[in-house]
């Protein structure tokens, strides 16, 4: 499948076939692809929505046969059904079936989770297509996902080395990059602290882990992230019934958001109401 954004701003989501003879449209993962799509067999053109926009010598060519732009079936398909909750675009091939809230369940916390950390409410993948392939049955894959004892274990030299890096940086610059401490908390955490992570199961096979942040309260990136995330009822454009429980950013290095706390003296910057310290997050 293919998802592009067109003029009109709207995602469109389209089989990665061309209607003619099957080609493939799209060969990369991502980027962008101007006007319009062409098919690099025999140059018939979509808009960015599927529909036809032209195939060559259509008027001369193709007079008097079913191939035109009336015809549908010389438009790219489109999936069935597209719904995007907080801006992650879902798409279904069956024309019929639950819709995305209800599929989601209460498991859609879990985007709730992500868009909520950002004081504007969402947040932006970038640069990148991420994509994993798995070569299981994928129930063991999304087992090794909320599988949290096992980490300490198995990945232990991986945090062993990242530990010995992160001291070195430390003694060089006086602080660790963030992506450090995720690594060595592999080797510094132990197996009973990684035993706190909680696997929460919704119902529809939904699950998430919870906990992730909370691996190591006191780390300064861990204490920035949690001063600056808003509670987890917190929702765009509700302002927050009860006053935040702090306004003292409690990171050394003071806050990191695009939004820093009012009344912290560390960061002293523009007000942000929705202040407030959060232990458990998820990973
Ligand atoms: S297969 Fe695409 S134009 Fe022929
Ligand atoms: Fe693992």
């Amino acid at each position: 499948m293919v998802m592009v954004r067109g003029k009109d701003g709207k995602v469109n989501v389209l089989y990665n076939r061309c209607p003619h003879r099957g080609s493939m449209i799209c060969g990369d993962r991502s980027g962008n692809t101007g006007e319009f799509f062409r098919c690099s067999y025999h140059s018939w053109t979509f808009h960015h929505d599927g529909k036809l926009k032209n195939i060559p010598m259509m008027e001369s060519g193709y007079e008097g046969t079913r191939w035109g732009r009336d015809n549908p079936d010389c438009n790219m398909k489109r999936a069935a059904r597209v719904e995007n909750y907080r801006g992650f675009v879902f798409a279904s091939l069956a024309a019929d079936g639950p819709g995305l809230l209800e599929f989601l369940g209460r498991s859609k916390v879990a985007f709730d989770d992500i868009c909520d950390r950002s004081p504007e409410g969402k947040v932006e993948v970038v640069p990148n297509c991420f994509r994993v392939i798995q070569r299981s049955n994928w129930k063991i894959f999304l087992e090794n996902q909320l599988d949290a004892l096992h980490p300490s274990v198995t990945h232990q030299s991986t945090g062993r080395a990242a530990r010995e890096v992160e001291l070195q940086i430390e003694k060089k610059t006086g602080k660790i990059p963030l992506s450090y401490h995720m690594l060595s908390a592999f080797a510094t955490v132990t197996i009973d602290k990684w035993d706190n992570f909680q696997t929460l199961n919704y119902p529809g096979g939904h699950c998430i882990l919870t906990g992730y942040m909370g691996l190591r309260p006191q780390d300064p990136d861990t204490s920035s992230t949690s001063a600056c995330s808003p509670r987890p009822t917190a929702r765009r454009g509700r302002k927050q019934s009860s006053p935040p429980t702090s306004t003292t950013c409690s990171s050394t290095r003071g806050c990191r958001c695009s939004r820093r706390c009012s009344s912290c003296a560390r960061c002293a910057r523009s007000a942000w109401t929705r202040h407030s310290p959060r232990s458990g997050t998820s990973g």
